[in-house]
């Protein structure tokens, strides 16, 4: 040991400082220091030390890993860590080298030590290390280097990478699997790992490692595709021969970047490099919802797919490790409040009680109790058991918990017919409850002075309305899983629009073509001309909106970025615009259902982009024109050519003035920030119109001047306030309206035009109350209403 310090002592003080060269290759003598790296020969992946969260709390900072990562792009994405649970705090006190037992090692040479090693079984010490143009570290026999005695797609980490195996090697015994990493900073192995069924079926499995629950599997090889993902197969083989077992990815192709990964959120996302955008891209991802997950969120939370974080403690219960929670492993869960009552006095029993959460999916590990008749007799079963923390009573019978509440699902209203939501009661200690209790006294309090002070209390309401509803929000679903989009040609677009001859329409920001293309599939071809908000929001426009999708927002499929041309291309919807529908006679009339669901549609296509995405998207144009209504009717959303992206962090913005006139918020007017409620307040706008089948905006409306002339709004108002909604219904659906809804969606109408962007409910709200989980107050009449009716038009 001593001769090989002295040895690598020699080395490292005799060569002269390096510059990073471009070696693919390391040999036995030679040594790699902190910044030096390994390139494979092609270019595309490096070897070497890299840091993790260097921006991340803590003491984060200072960890360093041996791994390979992708060199062709300027975002560091390691594909494969060497040292993952043992990194390196002092750079210069690591080197990588051949060790004289002929294995890779990294050794810190002051101390001596070992830090990682191949720990391959060889009897050579003539060996090299080669990095591969695939990205596959190999450890070599000098003399003979097609006799591989390690490598690194052997052991990969948590990515796959092209022309990498996953599964079972028969002779060696060797499984290759992926394993997630702990957090985005540390790179220790995680909660979740893919691998080969165990049990012998053809096909890969999602384990969650602490409790060996399956969650996910990818259905049986069929001989050309898995059976659950049929979109993945066409790239991929799976193998059973007398050597091995396994799934073999296709050869690396020298000009796409591809990785497949497992997240830290137990999801496997495969990815493209887009080098128009200089960003990843989602192309795929399994299972597609984050709740699907296994105890993603840890114990004692609630998942929750539609809305970020996914993960929210119960009630009384709090954030464990706030430290993991902000690196995105929310595994460890919340922790209660305020201890059980656990005296077990036989005479009074325990004094705690229980809290409702309605929820799609029940905690695991559920113990079926006998005999027991009703729910009181079941919350007593739960009571007199001090380790129990949750029961829940049904059809099924009654269920009790034990200790942790694991895996808990929201309700979701994705498909309201199927919907078949459970109460869980989760057992809280009286303080929590009191504390609650002290909350819903002050509401009935609040609602005795609302009747006498009807304007002011409404607000404030409202106030305390939305304050509760932080703990529990749920919305909607159907978040589809993320599908690549196509980087276009200019002359491919061009080709395909023939010459951008076919004209649907057009606006401030550009001209919309219809086009097909080589596939037949219709296209919307939108050219963005004076193209002026700059590069990054174009790309910040394209990378959002092709990973969001939504049932209720039209696709986009591609982008185009040469030179200084800027198109977008949207799945094309040969149906007519909701302004068509509603105010030409000419098109399908829709009746008062197509109405409501209409309006549901789009408010839940609205909610998502506020509240669902990694950046949130204001809209900005909200009007009839831009829902589009496929062929059952669906509303999507379109033209996001003036959609404002945001920061999670910022609520706020200011921008420009875009719009339309007649559903433009008063904030626009007065030059304050924006937020999400302007969108809100256009949405309000366009339910006026789907109640009343005519334009609010007077002067448009001349020629429908069959009713009296108040400006409709107002009407509506007024109306509410009366308790008289039957008479602003559009005529012409003789009144076969369903009169509970139109008096809810009037309320919810002019709640969503209030003056103060704070008094209008969020989106998300909207969806509750149109599926009639919460009720609607009374609104005030919005000022500006008056203003507006009182000038002369
Ligand atoms: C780093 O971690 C050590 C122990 O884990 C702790 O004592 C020290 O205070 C931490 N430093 C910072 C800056 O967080
Ligand atoms: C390889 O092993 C031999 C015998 O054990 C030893 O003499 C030699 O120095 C080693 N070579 C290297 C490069 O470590
Ligand atoms: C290492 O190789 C030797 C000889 O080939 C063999 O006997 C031994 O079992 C191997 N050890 C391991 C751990 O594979
Ligand atoms: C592979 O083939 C063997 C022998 O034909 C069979 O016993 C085994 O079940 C197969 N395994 C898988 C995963 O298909
Ligand atoms: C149980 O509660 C009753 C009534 O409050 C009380 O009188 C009794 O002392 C309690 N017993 C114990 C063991 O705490
Ligand atoms: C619970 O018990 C009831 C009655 O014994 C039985 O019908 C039901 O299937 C059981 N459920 C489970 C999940 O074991």
């Amino acid at each position: 040991m001593a001769l090989v310090l002295v040895l690598l002592l020699f080395v490292l003080v005799s060569s002269p400082p390096r510059a990073a060269s471009a070696r693919d290759t390391i040999s036995p003598g030679e040594t790699l220091g902190g910044s030096d790296e390994l390139v494979s020969s092609n270019g595309k992946y490096k070897l070497g030390f890299f840091q993790t969260g260097s921006e991340s709390p803590g003491n984060a900072s200072s960890y360093w890993y041996l791994g390979i990562w992708i060199n062709r792009v300027p975002t560091m994405t390691p594909v494969w860590v060497a040292n993952g649970d043992d990194p390196i705090a002092d750079l210069t006190a690591a080197v990588l080298t051949i060790s004289p037992d002929g294995n890779l090692v990294v050794l810190n040479p002051v101390a001596g030590s070992i830090i990682w090693s191949t720990q391959a079984n060889i009897t050579t010490n003539n060996t090299m290390a080669t990095l591969s143009d695939g990205g596959n570290l190999m450890l070599q026999k000098s003399l003979d280097p097609s006799d591989v005695l390690w490598q690194s797609f052997n052991h990969p980490t948590s990515s796959l990478l092209p022309g990498a195996k996953l599964g079972r090697d028969k002779v060696t015994g060797l499984n290759r699997r992926l394993v997630s990493r702990k957090n985005s900073v540390d790179q220790a192995p995680g909660a979740y790992s893919l691998e080969l069924d165990p049990s012998g079926a053809a096909q890969f499995i999602l384990v969650e490692l602490n409790s060996g629950v399956t969650y996910w599997s990818s259905g049986v090889w069929n001989g050309r595709f898995f059976n659950s993902i049929p979109d993945m197969g066409a790239y991929s083989e799976f193998v059973n021969s007398s050597r091995e077992v396994c799934l073999i990815t296709p050869m690396d192709d020298a000009n796409v970047v591809t990785r497949l990964s497992l997240e830290v959120s137990g999801q496997i996302k495969s990815f493209i490099w887009y080098e128009q955008l200089q960003d990843w891209v989602t192309s795929a991802v399994q299972p597609k919802s984050q709740c699907d997950v296994y105890a993603l969120c840890g114990p004692h939370t609630v998942c929750n797919d539609n809305v970020i974080p996914s993960c929210n403690c119960m009630k009384g219960f709090s954030i464990k490790s706030l430290k993991d929670w902000e690196l995105e492993d929310r595994t460890g869960g919340c922790i209660r409040n305020n201890p059980l009552d656990c005296s077990c006095n036989k005479t009074t029993g325990s004094t705690d009680g229980f809290y409702s959460i309605p929820c799609f999916r029940l905690p695991q590990n559920a113990q079926n109790t006998t005999g027991v008749l009703s729910e009181g007799e079941c919350a007593q079963v739960c009571l007199s058991d001090c380790s129990c923390t949750a029961y829940s009573f049904g059809d099924y019978g009654c269920y009790v918990w034990h200790d942790e509440l694991l895996n808990v699902k929201d309700q979701q209203y994705s498909d309201l017919t199927s919907t078949k939501v459970e109460i869980l009661k989760v057992r809280l200690a009286a303080k929590e409850l009191i504390r609650w209790e002290n909350h819903r006294r002050e509401m009935l309090v609040w609602v005795v002075t609302c009747a006498t002070v009807a304007l002011f209390g409404l607000v404030l309401l409202l106030m305390i309305w939305r304050n509760q509803k932080k703990q529990y929000f749920c919305t909607f679903n159907n978040v589809q899983g993320g599908n690549g989009i196509v980087a276009f040609r200019y002359t491919d677009l061009k080709h395909a629009t023939k010459c951008f001859s076919i004209k649907l329409g057009s606006g401030g920001f550009g001209s919309v073509y219809k086009g097909i293309l080589a596939d037949s599939t219709a296209i919307a071809v939108k050219m963005l001309d004076g193209f002026r908000q700059g590069e990054k929001q174009f790309r910040a426009e394209v990378s959002s909106i092709g990973i969001i999708q939504h049932v209720n927002l039209v696709k986009l499929i591609g982008f185009c970025c040469e030179g200084d041309k800027r198109l977008l291309v949207y799945e094309y919807l040969p149906y007519h615009s909701l302004d068509a529908h509603l105010f030409q006679r000419s098109v399908t009339f829709l009746n008062w259902k197509t109405r409501y669901q209409v309006a549901l549609g789009v408010a839940r296509g609205l909610a998502y982009l506020h509240e669902s995405c990694r950046e949130y998207i204001i809209h900005c144009d909200i009007k009839p024109q831009n829902i589009l209504l496929d062929a059952s009717f669906t509303p999507k959303i379109a033209d996001f050519g003036m959609a404002k992206f945001m920061q999670r962090d910022f609520s706020r913005a200011l921008t420009t003035m875009r719009g339309t006139i007649g559903y433009l918020a008063p904030e626009w007017l007065s030059g304050v920030a924006i937020t999400t409620k302007i969108d809100v307040y256009s949405y309000g706008m366009v339910l006026l119109e789907i109640i009343s089948g005519r334009r609010n905006t007077s002067e448009l409306c001349s020629s429908c001047a069959d009713d009296n002339d108040v400006y409709f709004p107002l009407q509506v108002a007024n109306g509410i306030l009366k308790g008289d909604v039957q008479g602003l219904v559009d005529p012409k659906l003789r009144g076969d309206v369903n009169l509970e809804e139109v008096e809810r969606v009037c309320k919810i109408a002019c709640w969503c035009i209030q003056d103060k962007d704070s008094d209008r409910p969020a989106m998300g709200e909207v969806v509750q109350i149109l599926e009639g989980l919460r009720e609607v107050d009374v609104p005030p009449i919005p000022k500006i209403l008056q203003a507006v009716a009182e000038s002369p038009h």
